[in-house]
């Protein structure tokens, strides 16, 4: 049954039907559009539109109809109708008859469509924080036990200077948590306005109390601008954004990670779980849930950019390239998704080669700044000292040693000032003990932020 067609004296051609239909995916607002309507049929008694008896009979209908969509969402994809608010009002007509036709008064598609999506962003955003969540406590599962282990840190891909793997990890449980920050300032957002009463543009003319509306449904108030209110798509935009986001940092964490497993590194061993072998080559494991994690961050920020060209230059108010906010949006949440879990999954059997890590720690020179430390210990001043310690990396690079290796007379060449007790200013345990300032890489300073996190994550389900 088709919503419209009083003033059409021809049938649409099928393709564009086929073109034009958005039920094979907007059937994933069912449960929203029933709400909705609920909220709508009771706004509507209170106008004196419906009787109250008319008002129980259709709400009860809708709860039927609710519940069959609870238990086979994806059935009604297929049902042929031109998109879910078509659905839901053919089958509410099939069970109320005529009554059912009243639903519709005073509202329009294109608020109804506008609420029904902000009603899945919030659900669906309220899904990925709990996937935020989950992740965040597994890294933080990992850093805890990670600690005292020293791993190589890195700038410009170079060994730097030495860090814990426990901070490592604990760098992108921040990312996380930053994204589950950032998602909840959308989601608060998402929910100060309800768009329902703005119907197709101008706003209903019935006299419905649209701030009761809105609080029935869980908003703040009605929206202050029913033009305004049935073309906003910010929320998509800011969904998308929080997504690409984290999806970056998601194919940062992988691409880290795929380098630290390498056989170039090897200083983690990701467990066969969520790596696969080759067709050809038997000794191979691959990497591949990661590969994945960061190709799919390209999917995610092109829905992004997509869903801004598809904004940008539309005239006000409604128009149908809208509808194109659907299909993007729900994959990048889908994606974003299960990309948490198969971070997640990869955590909870990631293994670090201690060893290897440490040996990685201790070449490339990256206890170089210990010995500019030491020379200012000693009262030169830092860029001096910046310099004679470059000139004793020259000098061991040559005789192939670490700086450690270096005899006390050796030393003496650079600076008269070195002695016996640089070996231990040299040390890495040493090195990373001294780094106790918060947000340091001391165990103690990275134990601080990991209670820090703990706590915030405390209160959350
Ligand atoms: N399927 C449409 C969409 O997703 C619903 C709104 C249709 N409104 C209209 N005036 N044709 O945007």
């Amino acid at each position: 049954m088709a919503l419209w067609g009083g003033r059409f004296t021809q049938g649409p051609d099928q393709r564009f039907k086929d073109f034009n239909d958005s039920l094979k995916f907007d059937y994933r607002m069912a449960i929203e559009d029933i709400e909705g309507s609920q909220a709508w049929a009771q706004a509507l008694a209170q106008v004196g539109v419906l009787t109250a008896e008319e008002c129980t009979r259709l709400e009860a209908a809708l709860a039927e109809l609710k519940a069959e969509a609870e238990q086979n969402l994806t059935a009604i994809a297929t049902a042929g109708d031109e998109d879910i608010h078509s659905y839901v009002e053919r089958r509410l007509i099939e069970k109320v008859g005529d009554l059912g036709k009243k639903l519709h008064t005073g509202r329009s598609r294109n608020d109804q469509v506008a609420l029904d999506l902000k009603l899945w962003c919030a659900k669906a955003g309220a899904r990925i924080a709990h996937s935020l969540t989950a992740l965040e406590r597994e890294l933080i599962t990992v850093a805890k036990a990670h600690v005292e282990d020293i791993f190589p840190g890195y700038t410009h891909l170079q060994r730097a200077q030495p860090v814990t793997f426990g901070h490592f990890v604990m760098a992108y449980a921040q990312m996380f948590e930053r994204d589950y920050q950032r998602l909840q300032h959308a989601l608060r957002l998402i929910k100060s306005s309800c768009p329902l009463g703005s119907a197709a543009l101008a706003g209903t003319a019935y006299p419905i109390d649209r701030d009761s509306l809105a609080q029935a449904l869980g908003f703040d108030e009605g929206s202050a601008n029913s033009l305004d209110a049935v073309s906003d798509r910010d929320h998509v935009l800011e969904l998308l954004s929080c997504a690409a986001i984290s999806m970056m940092h998601l194919s940062r964490l992988s691409e880290d990670l795929i380098i630290y497993n390498s056989g170039e590194a090897h200083f983690v061993e990701l467990s066969d779980a969520v790596t696969s072998g080759s067709s050809l080559m038997p000794q191979k494991k691959n990497p591949d849930a990661l590969e994945l994690i960061r190709g799919k961050c390209g999917r995610v920020c092109g829905a992004l950019a997509g869903m801004l060209v598809t904004m940008k230059a539309l005239p006000l108010a409604y128009d149908k390239d809208l509808q194109e906010d659907k299909e993007r949006l729900f994959d990048a949440m889908d994606t974003w998704h299960d990309c948490l879990d198969m971070a997640a999954l990869v955590f909870s059997g990631l293994k670090l080669r201690k060893e290897e890590a440490f040996k990685a720690a201790q070449g490339g020179y990256s206890n170089a700044t210990e010995l500019a430390d030491y020379l200012v210990a000693r009262g030169v001043p830092f860029r001096e000292a910046h310099g004679i310690v470059g000139k004793a990396v020259l000098y061991a690079i040559e005789k192939n040693k670490a700086l450690e290796d270096l005899s006390v007379d050796e030393f003496e060449q650079f600076h008269p000032s070195i002695g016996g007790d640089v070996y231990e200013a040299l040390e890495l345990h040493h090195l990373i003990h001294k780094r106790q300032v918060k947000g340091g890489t001391a165990p103690d300073a990275v134990r601080t932020q990991i209670a820090a996190l703990e706590d915030k994550l405390a209160s959350r389900a």
